[in-house]
């Protein structure tokens, strides 16, 4: 009985004010809420609250408790069949949330009471209209003993103090009407990190970061992260923070990255706090990010907020747009996009092409938590992108300003957020609406004909978007292909187009062919086309390889640049694994790559993304059905190539790129060891006994988790006692470190070498292994699933089947997590008809299991629908 966009109704009551009294103790807290409650409308209706998990206390309006042929009370709702019209409901319940391990609601971790209620979790803590479009104002009282030492809620602070028996108490005020799912609360013994901020207008404003007693050092490069995010908004989009006090809490045990709730953020402590000594420059820059885009949200999300789940992109892919475009300001543009289209194509992608496809906006769903996905929140963001390109930077400004005008302080949609745009830029967007309505990647071709006698360059466009789930027939989509010319030597061709001279222009391909004319175009040139990854979309042109190679030397897009040598890369892998090497385009392809590493004006974190080649994953949505263990012997051995060719410019690398003085977070010092980690990642892939030194000497010698993880993980290549002995120093150093124990599972997942299954099989017997912490659960679980190909499509069907019994055991006691592990197995149909069947046979175990939550379900029996 899935949810419907089209059944949605405005609620029938609306709550103004929220009181709530939480009583908190391990097993049995008492929530205490009252309510002031008024009709949304003429007639008289049942009230129906939700609420899961309650031990119901007591029920009364307006003082008066309620006799039980009052109200009913079943497993998810409370009903009053007849209200009065406005009136206020008291209601008490008692809650468990130390046996919360669904990690939903209140709940426990590392002794700390803390809350995660997006989307529906605020429903396990009192009955409430769990739903987004019911916005209140919250005044929560929180009463502990003293051991629970800081008591967090949103707002402000009223008042706070002592209470009899050892007792103490506090009480938070949050004056911006919000929607249930942003109430946070936390409840314990943290250390805190304090800094303040003065805004554009001039208001100073409280920061603090809540962290494990010892760790508030770790703290302080997310701080330094929220101050620039904070400065960023006020400048990029004129947004300044709203209330006096802004606060992040770490926690160890999250089934998400993090949470936006108003004032008090929560965050995984995996994305926020970062040293030297534990986290890599990776760390860093996903901490820098995460910190943004929950800032961000405090208008993205939170001033304004969605009508109903389906608008989920309204706030999610707006806000990852605002983050990239934020870190892309911090980093460089170029290196930025290069790692998000990479991210995109790795997730995004492979989910628009398997049965799990959706559209932007959903137009439904089982379980709403399941669609905290790749599409709703990176193709979001992609929408958003080609917004701005089609209207222009300053007109999308504009509708922006607009959105925030208009819409503060409600619960909007998708539909209103793009009138913003059409009013100010008076463009008609209808046409536009359908990258939210429709799923699937496009196909784009694109040809070229050069006439010389003219000097006219044609540009033949077509798109076409295959059926998906539940959408045979597919409109064309208003897709913008930003080009521009090269001559035979790489340097910027000017044209003209309609008369504009020019270097470089957007054809938006409006319908399923277009064909567009450049003139005055000096010589038959080569075309760098969707440059910036304009487009979310699969392309394929025309172009030669020599064209390729012209672009890898020197196409000014950095994108196409790094794209040119992609897509070098993938059709030689792909060669070699079809059984047709292309001996002579290898070598040619390790020549360019070494003219483009010699480039002393790019940089060195753009030069570290040249060295790797496309994934295995990546390779396995190009052709299909995909051969996993053929792709990886085949970029095995254009690696093993690519590592002799270069073998001198490595090791110069190695050795140029050492690191100097102090570790420095910043993205040029970071870009510099990525290049060093990445040359010698490429060395290891011919195992030689120096090389295994080098790799040895490089772990040792480390200064920073990165270069740790660097040396560790090229020893891993090698194998071998080194690696084993490294591997347990490692262990043995960190024991006590649980965000770098993750690392160790996580590397251990990746090992390409065969023996990798039965090690991560052998893992899960390990003392430090806990399903019930998501991200030691993930480390192993999900990297190996994502991360190995090789080694999870083992022929054997061993690797499907580990991962359908880490799902089902985690299933039992955490749906959310356990429904997060089943994307892997959804691409059966991409692969070999032998590995499909296999990986069928799991899902179907999997749908079949007695008990089953309607998460797993929901994903499972789609992945299985034919
Ligand atoms: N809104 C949070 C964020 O994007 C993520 C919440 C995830 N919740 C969920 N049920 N999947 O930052
Ligand atoms: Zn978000």
């Amino acid at each position: 009985q899935p949810i419907r966009l089209s059944d949605y109704r405005p609620p029938a009551y609306l709550i103004d004010t929220v009181h709530l009294t939480f009583d908190l103790a391990p097993n049995t807290t008492r929530v205490k809420a009252r309510l002031t409650i008024r009709r949304n409308g003429d007639h008289a209706e049942p009230l129906v609250l939700n609420g899961e998990k309650l031990k119901p206390i007591s029920v009364a309006i307006d003082g008066r408790e309620l006799a039980e042929a009052e109200r009913t009370i079943d497993a998810e709702v409370l009903t009053i069949p007849n209200p009065p019209a406005a009136f206020e409901l008291a209601t008490e319940v008692e809650i468990d949330p130390e046996n919360n391990k669904a990690l939903d609601g209140l709940y426990m971790s590392g002794g700390r009471f803390c809350t995660q209620c997006e989307a529906e979790g605020f429903r396990k803590i009192t009955w409430f209209a769990d739903r987004p479009d019911v916005l209140a104002r919250y005044t929560v009282r929180i009463e502990a003993p003293k051991s629970f030492q800081r008591l967090l809620s949103n707002g402000n602070l009223m008042e706070a103090g002592d209470l009899p028996g050892g007792r103490h108490f506090a009480v938070w005020n949050d004056p911006f009407p919000k929607p249930c799912y942003l109430f946070a609360l936390v409840a314990g013994e943290l250390d805190e990190l304090v800094d303040s901020l003065v805004t554009m207008s001039g208001r100073t404003i409280d920061l603090r970061i809540y962290v494990d007693p010892g760790m508030a050092d770790r703290a302080t490069y997310a701080m330094d992260a929220l101050k620039r995010s904070m400065k960023w908004d006020e400048e990029a989009f004129g947004r300044e923070y709203d209330l006096d006090l802004f606060m992040i809490v770490a926690v160890r045990d999250f089934n998400f990255g993090a949470m936006e709730n108003k004032g008090l953020n929560i965050f995984n402590a995996s994305l926020l706090l970062a040293d030297p000594a534990t986290a890599t420059d990776l760390d860093y820059e996903r901490i820098e990010s995460v910190v943004a885009h929950e800032y961000f949200h405090n208008w993205t999300g939170d001033r304004i907020t969605c009508r109903d789940w389906f608008q989920l992109c309204l706030k999610e892919g707006l806000t990852v747009f605002r983050d990239q475009s934020f870190s892309a300001d911090m980093r460089g543009e170029a290196v930025q996009r290069i790692k998000d289209v990479k991210a995109l194509r790795a997730r995004q992608f492979a989910e628009d092409q398997g049965p799990l496809a959706h559209p932007v906006r959903p137009s439904s769903y089982l379980k709403i938590d399941n669609f905290y996905t790749a599409t709703i929140y990176e193709k979001g963001a992609e929408v958003i992108r080609m917004l701005r390109t089609l209207i222009g930077p300053e007109l999308f400004r504009k509708g922006m300003d607009l959105y925030f005008d208009r819409w503060d302080g409600h619960a909007t949609t998708v539909e209103e957020f793009i009138r913003c745009f059409a009013e100010v830029s008076g463009q008609d967007l209808s046409d536009f609406f359908a990258w939210y309505e429709q799923a699937g990647t496009p196909r784009l071709d694109l040809k070229h004909a050069y006439d010389a006698a003219a000097r006219t360059l044609t540009l033949e466009l077509s798109q076409k978007i295959d059926p998906t789930p539940g959408q045979p027939d597919k409109r064309p989509l208003p897709t913008p292909v930003r080009v521009g010319l090269l001559d035979a030597e790489g340097r910027t061709l000017a044209f003209q187009r309609d008369g504009q001279a020019m270097d470089e222009t957007v054809v938006v391909l409006k319908d399923a062919k277009a064909s567009v004319t450049l003139t005055d175009v000096d010589q038959a040139p080569v075309v760098s086309a969707l440059r910036g990854f304009s487009a979310p979309v699969v392309m394929t042109t025309d172009a030669a390889p020599k064209d390729r190679y012209v672009q890898l030397a020197g196409d000014p897009d950095l994108f196409n640049r790094w794209e040119a040598g992609q897509d070098l890369a993938r059709d030689l892998i792909l060669a070699r694994a079809a059984g047709k090497p292309d001996e002579v385009g290898e070598e040619r392809y390790a020549h360019a790559v070494q003219r483009a590493l010699a480039d002393q004006a790019a940089d060195p974190a753009f030069k570290a993304l040249l060295l790797a080649l496309p994934s295995e994953s990546d390779l396995a949505l190009a052709r299909q059905p995909a051969d996993p263990a053929a792709i990886h012997a085949a970029r095995d051995a254009l690696r093993q190539r690519l590592s002799l060719h270069l073998d001198e410019d490595l090791k110069r690398l190695h050795i140029g790129l050492q690191g100097l003085g102090d570790f420095s977070p910043d993205a040029a010092s970071a870009g510099r060891r990525a290049l060093r980690n990445a040359a010698l990642d490429l060395l290891a892939a011919n195992p030689r006994s120096e090389i295994a030194e080098l790799a040895d000497g490089h772990y040792r010698a480390a200064l920073n988790m990165t270069d740790a993880m660097g040396g560790l993980s090229a020893l891993m290549q090698i194998g071998g006692e080194a690696f084993e002995a490294a591997l347990a120093d490692f262990f043995d150093r960190w024991k006590s470190e649980p965000l770098v124990i993750d690392k160790w599972f996580a590397l251990q997942a990746r090992d390409p070498a065969d023996s990798a299954l039965g090690r991560v099989l052998g893992l899960t017997a390990h003392p430090a292994f806990d399903q019930k912490n998501p991200n030691r659960l993930r480390a192993l679980v999900s990297t190996f699933a994502g991360f190995n190909p090789a080694r999870f499509h083992d022929p054997s069907g061993a690797g499907y089947r580990f991962l359908a019994d880490q799902i089902l055991a985690v299933d039992g006691f955490n749906p959310m997590t356990a429904a997060r592990l089943v994307e892997p197995l959804g691409g059966w149909r991409r692969y070999t008809p032998e590995l499909g069947a296999l990986m069928k046979a799991q899902l179907q175990r999997i749908v079949e299991a007695p008990g089953l939550s309607k998460n797993v379900y929901e994903l499972a029996s789609k992945a299985l629908a034919d």
